[in-house]
């Protein structure tokens, strides 16, 4: 593939005509949607008058859509469609939606009405400015070369609207684990490039944040302390956030992670987290500016012989005694799990547990854990899993998704944030199937009611040219594929089977003896991370009263999360009626055995699709296909060789 993929958006829609009425040139939004048009719709004429208009762009008065929500109609009187909003920044989603709709449909058929659900839907790069990306599964940053930002303006661009497209409307450009190079770009050297970027992707409504290192007013100033309390630390942080605005007055703010995997943070000065926070909240704050602090702190240089200390107790045993010490314009970042970002792991429990602290669900795009982009893995259903998780706290709103929203002290501040999986590969994301999860996560982020399996649809049509046959064979393979995933690699709530630091291929003892607080405790006799309260680590009292007993019953806790929150014997019955060994063989068969049927589904659509789509997918289907067996040889044969019991089936495991 060399010429870019346009994803979603390569075919016009053919409309009769076009209108730009109430289009303000001098805004750089309507600039935006007069370029976009002609790309959206083909065989769009500009015309003059608005009684001959086909398509009409009206700003209304009408506060129950907000500053980002659209209605979509038919003219009443005559042919044609209005798309009406606030601000010219739901026009731009308005007429994106219409183009998918009609794309997607043929037709708009009825009104729609659409506010967006979250009011931050961002994306998180993990990108170096050397040009590599963390945990980046599809070519390097397209944001940075050789040390330099890369000024590709038009990539840049075209990356800008797809994620104006699904509704995404914050970004952060560069590594949470902020490196030398990368804690200069609040300096005046870097931010002429940074205003750049801003700007281009302020035409798509899309605000732009900077990850800061904690530590940078003694490594790019003079302070001798990044105590949050000094006040000379203050005053860095303070005059260096007014220059920021000078340059850019629409800027975002900061995201942190501090103390967290070697990061500088507030603990080195003894002080809390809620210290280091507000402090640079403060200094944002006269600019509208918002602070983002992560919560994925914890030790990360634990004893694995210590079977108290728990990993996933962490985050909530840091910020939940902190909960009400934020300053308004603070949101903290929590990632969907406990651990991190693992195939299946419970909802954190600071989701409910906080009640006075605005929030961000933090969900991973790129495939770090889920198969690198090599695998074909739909996250939505994942997703959709935690958003949709009642927490079961007394209370009008328990679930998620709710709690995100209506827990906030100040109703802009939360949302969804996610960690980019786009790179310059060709077609933005490595694996073409795994444009999904960019499209689904920007979808769901705006409508939390869609289902994993409409935004799949949805996909689909607009990507591919299938008929409708292979459009359901394209579709089950995907709507099958985290389970699939799931069951060839760590089911029933293993985490970390993998190759340690690379978190691909399999490696049963990988992280067993190290010091990152990821075991699995298997032995002679059984597997499983005992988090009970009696015997466990107590974990499990982080949840709400209802939540605690169902996790803590072996009678109540699902099979899917058993050896996440349990130590069982390998002859332990599940709720399943297998016994867990027994569920552990077939789960690994079973997953490669999805796989020989991908194989064969793939081949039956080939004539639908285009020849490079079809290689790269086939590519990488034979690499997750290879890569399916060494997990299941692997951890089939390491259960066997522990626990000596045999499958029942009498199946090929390697003693
Ligand atoms: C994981 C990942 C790191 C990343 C970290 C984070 O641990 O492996 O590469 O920096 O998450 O979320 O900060």
């Amino acid at each position: 593939m060399s010429e870019r993929d346009l994803c979603w958006m390569h075919k016009p829609v053919c409309v009769k005509e076009l209108a730009t009425f109430f289009l303000a040139p001098d805004d750089p939004i309507s600039r935006t949607m007069i370029a976009e048009m002609p790309l959206l719709f083909s065989h769009a004429e500009r015309i003059d008058s608005e009684n001959d208009a086909f398509f009409l762009f009206r700003v209304v008065d009408q506060e129950s859509l907000g500053t980002e929500g659209f209605c979509l109609s038919k003219q009443s009187k005559r042919p044609g469609y209005v798309i009406s909003g606030q601000t010219t920044k739901a026009l731009l989603y308005g007429m994106y939606r219409f183009y998918m709709i009609c794309q997607s449909e043929g037709d708009l058929k009825d009104d729609v009405v659409s506010v967006p659900d979250q009011p931050i839907r961002m994306i998180n790069h993990w990108d170096n400015v050397d040009g590599t990306i963390e945990r980046g599964y599809a070519g390097d940053s397209i944001f940075y070369q050789d040390n330099a930002f890369r000024r590709d303006f038009p990539l840049i661009r075209s990356y800008a609207r797809q994620l104006a497209s699904i509704g995404v409307n914050a970004l952060s450009i560069n590594n949470v684990n902020v490196h030398e190079i990368e804690t200069k770009f609040i300096t005046d050297f870097y931010l002429p490039d940074v205003k750049m970027i801003n700007d281009l992707f302020a035409s798509f409504g899309i605000r732009l944040f900077l990850s800061v290192n904690f530590a940078a007013p003694m490594l790019i100033g003079d302070c001798t302390t990044a105590d949050p309390l000094s006040a000379e630390v203050q005053t860095f942080w303070n005059e260096t956030v007014a220059n920021i605005y000078q340059y850019i007055p629409d800027f975002g703010g900061f995201l942190v992670k501090a103390d967290s995997e070697g990061q500088p943070g507030p603990f080195a000065y003894q002080r809390g987290h809620d210290d280091g926070a507000n402090m640079l909240a403060r200094a944002l704050a006269p600019f509208g500016g918002t602070l983002i602090w992560r919560c994925f702190v914890y030790n990360c240089k634990q004893d694995w012989r210590d079977r108290t200390q728990d990993r996933a107790r962490a985050s909530y045993d840091h910020f939940m005694k902190l909960d009400g010490k934020f300053d308004d314009n603070v949101i903290l970042q929590i990632k969907l799990g406990p651990i991190d970002f693992q195939v299946r792991e419970p909802v954190s429990p600071l989701f409910g547990g906080l009640k006075k602290t605005n929030t961000i669900i933090e969900f991973q795009i790129t495939q770090e854990y889920t198969g690198h982009q090599i695998a074909a893995y739909y996250l939505a259903p994942t997703w959709k899993e935690a958003l949709d998780f009642d927490t079961q706290y007394p209370g009008a709103h328990t679930v998620v998704k709710e709690l995100i929203k209506y827990r906030a002290v100040d109703l802009t501040r939360c949302g969804i944030a996610a960690v980019s999986s786009v790179g310059m590969d060709a077609n933005w994301t490595g694996n073409k199937l795994m444009q999904v999860n960019l499209f689904a996560y920007g979808r769901l982020c705006f409508d939390q009611e869609l289902s994993a399996d409409e935004m799949l649809r949805e996909w689909i049509a607009l990507s591919f040219s299938l008929g409708e046959s292979n459009q359901e064979i394209l579709h089950h393979l995907l709507m099958t594929s985290r389970e699939t995933y799931v069951k060839y690699t760590t089911p029933f709530g293993l985490i970390f089977l993998c190759k340690p630091h690379l978190h691909y291929g399999p490696q049963v003892d990988g992280y067993e003896y190290d010091c990152w607080g990821t075991y699995h405790h298997a032995d002679r006799d059984g597997i499983g991370f005992d988090r009970t309260i009696k015997t466990g680590t107590g974990y499990v009292a982080q949840y709400s009263d209802p939540r605690c007993k169902e996790y803590d019953s072996l009678d109540t806790c699902k099979d899917e999360l058993l050896l996440f929150f349990h130590h069982v014997p390998y002859t332990h019955l599940m709720q399943s009626g297998k016994t867990v060994i027994q569920a552990l063989y077939d789960s690994h068969f079973e997953g490669v055995a999805q796989l020989e049927q991908a194989r064969i589904d793939i081949e039956k659509i080939r004539s639908e699709l285009d020849p490079c789509v079809y290689e790269n997918v086939r590519e990488r289907l034979e690499r997750e296909y290879g890569n399916a067996i060494e997990w299941r040889d692997q951890v089939n044969s390491y259960l066997y060789r522990k626990s000596g019991i045999p499958d029942e089936h009498g199946r090929t495991i390697f003693a």
